[in-house]
């Protein structure tokens, strides 16, 4: 068992921590209570903290680390790019790694005749998809087609735009009022979401720019699960009635569901592809918006002209993370990385059926790709099953994050099949330890 943090030293940097950084989705009245890991380095699939503790990073540091940390091959393109440029702009101007990476990514992306408009964040990338969406309509002289369909139990990021596409929760309910409205399917918890969404696309296609849609997995709705085969039909219900299919793999993209990208396994050729987390392995800040040929067509005009895209970031684009980026697609297949997720996706769902289905307090297990979720059910309300699993599971080396009574497993793409192991058996402990208190 490593020793518990919170003390040592970590407890002196988490104190000066406290009083100078103010961090998301945490109530900083409590944070020095929930013991928080003060990082220092890594190594491989582990984060180090400043007392020298070890946790298996099973959250791939909040979905974004595929092949691990401090990869050699990653450091040595960041350290080659940093002897040429760190960051020039895009605007109106590019860059030579940057374009060498948005080839490389437009021959793999399942999209037609990409063009690829880079960000940062994803909540960034969902956003200039959405505004893409809407200006497309504007720009061909169709009138009216100015809102989104999007689904229950969504989550595309913080910006007001993303929130407004994302069923909300989390408690972000204070901003409701700042969030346009859009029609709303059912969530993927609900089994005919996909035929819903599809009957809502056919009789509101003359107000829909586009719908935005999670392949596969919604992953901040608690690892909620649609099978591949209702996305077709929606697709060409899409297709049929012109409507953007948006296809939000922020989350899903590069590896995490057993294929490159999520919208492989649904047969979905999205006009919009939104992508972010692992783009750079988990390295650097990088996002984008891909746009099909056709929606890029629709802006070309003459110079000035409101058929340009007013819309870019002043970090799009950035070079140490294209450098990275344009690595770690390569190394995904050096390594052999979709070929390892099938079999620790189907490892892990093996042990977690036959070790931790069965103890008491324990719901719903969904796992597709290395993205899983374990429904905790809680004998009463507020009793924190996820966070105290979650922090039962930290006390002993490996560092989960739960989403609500929701248990995250995240584990790197290359993850092994004893750290596969290691991860079922600290959540079956922290799993007993806390359901019997
Ligand atoms: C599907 C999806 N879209 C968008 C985002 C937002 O990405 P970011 O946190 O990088 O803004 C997330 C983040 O979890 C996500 O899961």
């Amino acid at each position: 068992m490593t020793q518990a943090p919170g003390g040592g030293t970590a407890g002196r940097w988490a104190k000066r921590d406290a009083s100078v950084v103010w961090h998301g989705f945490t109530q900083m009245s409590s944070y020095l209570d929930d013991a928080p890991v003060v990082v220092e380095r890594a190594e491989g699939h582990e984060l180090i903290d400043v007392d020298g503790n070890r946790y298996l990073d099973a959250i791939s540091s909040l979905w974004v680390n595929t092949v691990g940390h401090r990869v050699p091959e990653l450091d040595e393109a960041l350290r080659r790019q940093l002897d040429l440029v760190a960051h020039s702009t895009m605007l109106g101007n590019t860059n030579r790694v940057v374009v060498e990476f948005a080839e490389a990514l437009a021959s793999v992306v399942p999209v037609d005749r990409p063009h690829v408009l880079f960000a940062s964040d994803g909540a960034a990338a969902v956003e200039q998809a959405l505004r893409i969406a809407f200006q497309l309509w504007a720009n061909r002289g169709v009138e009216g087609r100015t809102s989104y369909l999007a689904f229950g139990g969504a989550y595309h990021g913080d910006t007001v735009g993303a929130l407004s596409v994302g069923a909300g929760g989390f408690g972000t309910e204070v901003f409701d009022p700042l969030r346009f409205p859009v029609l709303r399917a059912p969530g993927f918890d609900d089994p005919s979401c996909l035929d819903v969404a599809a009957a809502m696309v056919a009789e509101h296609a003359h107000e829909l720019a586009a719908v935005v849609v999670e392949p596969l997995v919604q992953g901040a709705a608690g690892m909620q699960m649609a099978g591949p085969e209702g996305f077709c039909e929606l697709a060409e219900v899409c297709r049929r009635h012109e409507v953007l299919l948006i296809c939000d793999e922020v989350a899903t993209g590069f590896g995490r569901t057993g294929t490159l990208f999520a919208s492989e396994q649904c047969g979905l050729r999205p006009d919009l592809l939104c992508l972010g987390k692992g783009i750079t392995g988990g390295y650097l800040p990088l996002s984008a918006a891909v746009a099909a040929g056709h929606v890029f067509d629709a802006f070309l005009g003459p110079d000035p002209s409101p058929r340009t895209l007013h819309h870019g970031h002043s970090y799009g684009g950035n070079a140490l993370a294209a450098a990275v980026a344009l690595r770690h697609l390569q190394l995904l297949e050096e390594r052999r990385v979709l070929a390892n997720v099938g079999v620790r996706s189907a490892q892990l769902a093996r042990l977690l059926s036959a070790g931790v289905a069965p103890l008491p307090g324990v719901g719903d297990i969904r796992v597709k790709g290395l993205m899983v979720g374990i429904d905790l059910d809680p004998p009463g309300p507020a009793m924190r099953w996820g966070r105290r699993v979650c922090a039962a599971a930290v006390r002993r080396g490996v560092l989960l994050r739960p989403l609500g009574d929701v248990v995250v497993l995240m584990p790197p793409l290359t993850v092994t099949a004893g750290e596969i192991e290691r991860i079922v058996a600290v959540l079956g402990q922290a799993i007993a330890e806390v359901t019997a208190s």
